[in-house]
């Protein structure tokens, strides 16, 4: 028979090319789980409104379990002529139960609250999902930093050599990143625990159902939607899920784009670990970064989900449109992309090797000492005008001679500036130069110990 929801004022059944346009059956049948766990808790407030009976009850709930356990495995599929997952739950229902019970439970629900209610179901299993994956990489940055606590690299701006800082410092800083990102995941995760079940098709229902027993079902904390109208059209938690999951991807890129830097011959900072690095089809030597290649690729991807989310959402009148059925896709795809990649990542990270060596000697290398030469004279009452201006001299000599700064010998030193006495070598040195850092937040190895600590205690939390 017919299984469309809305056959009863159409003469003639849907052309074969619209039934194709509108299926979304292919990619929201993720959603079922949670579809008949609606479908339980609005089968609870019908029976509590008195449109179903006790008997009823029981065997519409029973009827849900044996639909459930059909979807689960694998016996019971919805089809494109279904067009959605609901359509598709409700006729399984109805051949399991018969259409006089089975027909029952649509009653004062629409597909409008069901998606809307169902998608933020999906979406909050998922940040928690992503929020367990993230949490290993951090994990992982933060053994990274521990297990180096005092190799010093060369800090950088611009990509330009500027002052040395301790790798575990900036291994930290992505952390920092993340644990924004960790923590934006729970605060959306609180936004949105807000059932839409209850609103209908946008008006709410005349059936006297209780959406805050539905919400409580379901396992949203703060209870159901306060506008049926807002409950049914808005997606603006889809768009921030998006956001966060473009952001993370962002986050990933910038450490992407570090490793596969810190790979190459010229640098040589760090070797990945056979097991998360790839080989050429051609070329025998070849050891490629493809894990940190494809979290930079894919961050596209993942800006992508939201921009076209954005785009879909824009301008788009209350309530209910169809357009909103184009809001799954993208983050769906969001979710499998961190969720496929966080792993390899986490992996990749947590198996590279340093180059103590490598990082050391470039660490002072570019003059980038030039700064606590100038910080030195401050301390000996020069102003910092003045300072900054000799150390910058020093520079000009050492790019004049090809040496480093602390190859400038003292009579160089002194015909550039009589406040530069040989005591000026105390701070040319690396080592002294981070330990110098000691404020909070800074790069000393006092300052990074208590960054460690207290970013461990809120991983702890998270
Ligand atoms: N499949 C639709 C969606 O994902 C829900 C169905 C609502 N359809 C409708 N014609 N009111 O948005």
């Amino acid at each position: 028979g017919d299984v469309r929801l809305w056959g009863g004022r159409f003469a003639d059944g849907p052309a074969e090319a619209l039934a194709k346009l509108s299926a979304s059956v292919h990619f929201d049948w993720r959603l079922a789980p949670y579809d008949i766990a609606g479908s339980r808790a609005h089968a609870r407030v019908l029976h509590k409104a008195g449109l179903l009976t006790a008997d009823e009850l029981t065997r519409m709930l029973t009827g849900l379990d044996r639909l459930e356990a059909d979807v689960a495995d694998g016996s019971f599929v919805g089809t494109i002529a279904d067009e959605d997952v609901h359509t598709a739950l409700e006729r399984g229902l109805l051949e399991r139960l018969g259409a006089d019970l089975g027909g029952k439970l649509r009653a004062g629900r629409s597909r409008n609250d069901q998606v809307a209610t169902l998608f933020r179901m999906y979406l909050r299993d998922h940040a928690r999902v992503i929020g367990g994956l993230l949490a290993e990489l951090q994990d992982a940055l933060v053994g990274l930093a521990e297990a180096h606590p005092d190799v010093a690299m060369p800090g950088r701006t611009h990509l330009q050599h500027a002052q040395p800082v301790l790798f575990a410092h900036h291994v930290l800083a992505h952390v920092q990143s993340l644990s924004r990102d960790a923590e934006r995941l729970r605060q959306w995760d609180q936004r949105t625990a807000v059932s839409p079940y209850g609103s209908g098709a946008l008006a709410g229902s005349s059936l006297g159902l209780d959406p805050e027993a539905v919400a409580a079902d379901l396992g949203f904390e703060h209870g159901s939607a306060g506008n049926s109208i807002d409950g049914t059209a808005s997606r603006d938690f889809v768009a921030e899920f998006a956001f966060i999951t473009a952001m993370i991807g962002v986050n990933l890129s910038r450490i992407a784009e570090e490793i596969i830097i810190w790979n190459t011959k010229e640098f040589s900072f760090v070797t990945l670990h056979d097991a998360f690095s790839t080989g050429s089809s051609i070329m025998p030597q070849k050891k490629n970064p493809d894990i940190a290649e494809l979290a930079r690729g894919k961050s596209g991807r993942l800006i992508g989900n939201l921009t076209g989310l954005m785009a879909t959402l824009k301008a788009l009148p209350l309530a209910y449109n169809r357009d909103l059925q184009e809001d799954k896709e993208p983050v769906f795809d969001s979710c499998d992309t961190l969720e496929v990649l966080l792993p390899a990542f986490t992996g990749m990270m947590a198996t590279l090797t340093v180059n103590r060596e490598r990082m050391e000697e470039l660490a002072p290398a570019g003059f980038s000492l030039a700064t606590d030469i100038a910080e030195w004279l401050v301390k000996q009452g020069v102003p910092f005008r003045v300072a900054h201006e000799v150390a910058g001299e020093c520079v000009k000599e050492c790019e004049q001679h090809g040496i480093e700064l602390d190859q400038l010998t003292d009579e160089q030193f002194a015909k550039i500036s009589a406040h530069l006495t040989p005591e000026v070598r105390t701070v040319l040195n690396v080592a002294g130069a981070l330990a110098s850092r000691d404020g909070r937040g800074g790069t000393a190895p006092s300052a990074v110990a208590v960054q460690l600590a207290e970013v461990k205690a809120d991983l702890a939390n998270q």
